[in-house]
């Protein structure tokens, strides 16, 4: 079998550099003169990419049809000159003004339905027929002019979609939303107030122009009109991303073409979804300064970036160099973080990093928010830090292609359960899903196992969860995804699955039948997608295969905890569980509602196990149980020196592997490894020394 990095999947990647290295770059917040010093400073950092033009729409068309590409000649000239690859945008984040005066009707309208004015950007309703229009004809004109441009390697369509403007509840979204569901539900109303539950309090439709988009009420709304709106929300913002990729796709063969999600903490768009509709996966990833678990979240959303990309390598398309300006205290990075950051996400799958900016705004909304090049220009740290991680980055480029060896833990990520776990008027306001989520990677960070997050069960969306002696036997060539990348999972968590779709409850039972074993969280299995509690006792889609019902959920006070009587602790919630004559009772609860009752459970299920935890365990205690539950499935221990803030992975290729160590602590971190260290362009001879704050990369020795 080739190598992952020979499939189809590397040459998408046609000529864009690798590791790519470079920024957002806004030639239009500056004169002719800086574009030549950018361009200059630019190879003096090690920049090989620029994503240009991103909100450059009233630059290039001043005014209703005079297009103007003066500028953009020049400084993709300029980028040309200087060996300078380009990501060119399309502008459309940003209609200009011109635009929202001509069709007031494309802006956005609340949900309160108010009208939002123009002045800032995503100033659109993703349904308005003129944006549409508009947009695909800026694209168009842009892909005509520069498709096969030689500095021209990729393209950029849009910004972060729905990130301001996720959600449009006027008349045009009200009608396009009519005719989504006349096809999710066939025309038939009465299959919509069922699916919709609108027998409650006597909200049943009569007729289809009654219903539109979920419009500030007195009070609550059918949960699942909220569902199918935001389904149909991120659906039209996906169509805009396709009408303009379709538009570019003729004119500029060759070039993969994307859109850069936010799949670390945004709600609004299924990105298992739009992950199969770019041709490299692009995330933007930044941190909360103030968060204390901000180094695993690095991780986290790294996984995650690889997941939706199949395994396959992807690009860190904006993080920051140091502050940003948009949160309540916006703390600088220290020292080293820069790199560290952007050298976990390489160490995790990415090959590239990349930084929104290029140069400081000196004005606008943005004007606070860090840049490579700061206000101070080339005397200052971050310019250092900057310059300094263009070398570290080109010096580890012999990784591009290869990808991070397949992990044997498989966490489940769904947006509908998470959608609709967190809808209004739920038992808990503090069941946050992808706190939850993250809590469970961040146990398995802290022991130093790695994991893939993988689509749930049962939702048909490849990759598939196999167990090892499945996936060894798997010829499937359903598509040409690298099947290295395809993980032969032993351990399978499901974290607060709320709603499943059906075949959940089929797809565990098959995981566990061929000898995988499952974890599956509280609050699991209780609705399906329209948000309608199953029949019979809970969790109706699993107590069978979990070997349990559960008489009553028993939500915690904010700051309540519940003891379990294996030392174990339970936040947030407890469940009043009855074990069927199967189940094997682990742990019980000690204190709390469900004093007495079983907190974690299991049973043995074909050649697998199931366990069930029936509380949110804290940190501690899922560090404790994890490890514990991934070494009873078998799973390989974690690379030696991996844990406790010391980041180990390992990235393969055709040619070779390499050891990445990221010491995210303040001591020095030992681990054996023999080979090259491209960082510092040294041997390393059976034992690694990674400094405080630093990182490593080895170019393994075959042996
Ligand atoms: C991103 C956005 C960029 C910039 C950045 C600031 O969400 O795509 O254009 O605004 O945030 O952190």
């Amino acid at each position: 079998m080739p190598h992952p990095s020979t499939t189809r999947f590397d040459r998408v990647w046609g000529r864009v550099p690798r590791l790519a290295y470079g920024a957002d770059y806004n030639p239009e917040q500056w004169d002719p003169a800086t574009w030549r010093e950018d361009t200059a400073l630019m190879r003096e950092a090690g920049v090989n990419l620029v994503s240009l033009g991103i909100f450059a729409w009233s630059w290039l068309e001043p005014e209703p049809g005079r297009l103007d590409f003066t500028g953009m000649d020049a400084v993709i000239g300029l980028l040309h000159d200087s060996g300078i690859s380009v990501d060119l945008a399309t502008p459309t984040a940003a209609p200009p003004r011109w635009f929202s005066h001509a069709h007031p009707d494309s802006l956005p309208v609340t949900a309160e339905n108010v009208r939002l004015a123009p002045g800032s950007r995503q100033t659109y309703c993703p349904s308005s027929p003129a944006y549409r229009e508009h947009a695909v004809r800026i694209t168009s004109a842009l892909a005509e002019r520069y498709g096969d441009h030689p500095a021209v390697v990729m393209w950029h369509v849009g910004n972060e979609y729905g990130n301001a403007n996720a959600h449009c509840f006027c008349d045009t979204s009200a009608a396009a939303f009519r005719t989504w569901l006349h096809t999710e539900y066939g025309r038939d109303l009465t299959a919509l107030n069922d699916r919709w539950g609108t027998s409650f309090w006597g909200m049943r439709y009569s007729a289809w122009d009654q219903v539109g988009p979920p419009r500030t009420s007195t009070g609550s709304l059918p949960p699942a009109q909220w569902l199918d709106f935001r389904r149909f929300s991120d659906a039209e913002h996906l169509s805009c991303y396709r009408a303009e990729r379709d538009a570019i796709r003729p004119h500029s063969p060759g070039r993969p073409i994307t859109t850069n999600l936010m799949t670390g903490n945004f709600a609004e768009a299924d990105y298992w979804r739009w992950s199969r509709e770019v041709d490299i996966v692009a995330n933007d990833h930044y941190l909360n300064a103030e968060d204390e678990h901000r180094t695993a979240e690095l991780a986290f959303a790294a996984d995650l970036t690889r997941g939706l990309a199949g395994g396959r390598p992807w690009l860190l398309m904006e993080h920051s160099t140091s502050a940003v300006q948009w949160q309540p205290r916006n703390l600088a990075k220290a020292a080293g973080e820069m790199a560290r950051n952007s050298l976990t996400h390489v160490a995790r799958g990415a090959d590239g990093v990349l930084f929104f900016q290029w140069r400081q705004s000196a004005f606008g909304a943005e004007q606070w928010h860090s840049a490579m090049l700061p206000h101070g220009g080339t005397k200052t740290r971050i310019w250092r830090e900057a310059a300094a991680l263009g070398a570290s980055v080109a010096r580890v480029a012999e990784v591009a292609g290869s990808v991070c060896e397949p992990a044997q833990i498989a966490l489940a990520w769904d947006y509908d359960a998470w959608w609709a776990l967190e809808l209004p008027d739920r038992p808990s306001r503090d069941m946050v899903y992808r706190e939850e989520l993250r809590g469970w990677h961040r146990a398995l960070w802290t022991a130093g196992l790695r994991c893939d997050i993988v689509p749930a069960p049962g939702r048909g969306l490849e990759p598939s969860v196999l167990p090892r002696e499945a996936a060894d036997t798997d010829n499937s060539e359903a598509d040409d995804r690298p099947k290295d990348a395809e993980a032969p999972y032993r351990l399978l968590l499901v974290p607060s699955l709320y709603a499943v779709a059906p075949g959940t409850a089929e797809a565990l039972a098959a995981f566990a039948a061929a000898g995988g074993h499952v974890v599956v969280g509280p609050f699991s299995g209780v609705t399906d997608l329209d948000d309608r509690i199953f029949p019979g006792p809970y969790p109706g889609a699993l107590r069978e295969v979990l070997g349990l019902t559960v008489d009553e959920f028993l939500p915690l006070a904010a700051d309540e905890r519940t003891s379990l009587d294996d030392g174990s602790t339970g936040r947030t919630w407890a469940e009043r569980v009855v074990p069927a004559a199967d189940t094997a009772v682990d742990a019980r609860f000690t204190d709390g509602p469900a004093a007495g009752g079983p907190a974690l459970l299991s049973r043995s299920l074909g050649l697998g196990t199931v366990r069930y935890a029936a509380t949110r365990l804290n940190d501690a205690s899922l560090r404790c149980l994890l490890p514990r539950w991934a070494t009873a499935a078998g799973c390989a221990p974690a690379l030696p020196g991996s844990g406790d803030g010391v980041e180990v992975t390992r990235r393969t290729g055709p040619t070779g592997s390499w050891l990445f160590a990221v010491n995210h602590t303040v001591t020095p971190a030992l681990l054996p490894a023999t080979g090259y260290e491209l960082l510092a362009g040294q041997p390393v001879e059976g034992e690694l020394t990674v400094p405080p704050g630093g990182v490593a990369v080895v170019r393994e020795d075959p042996a």
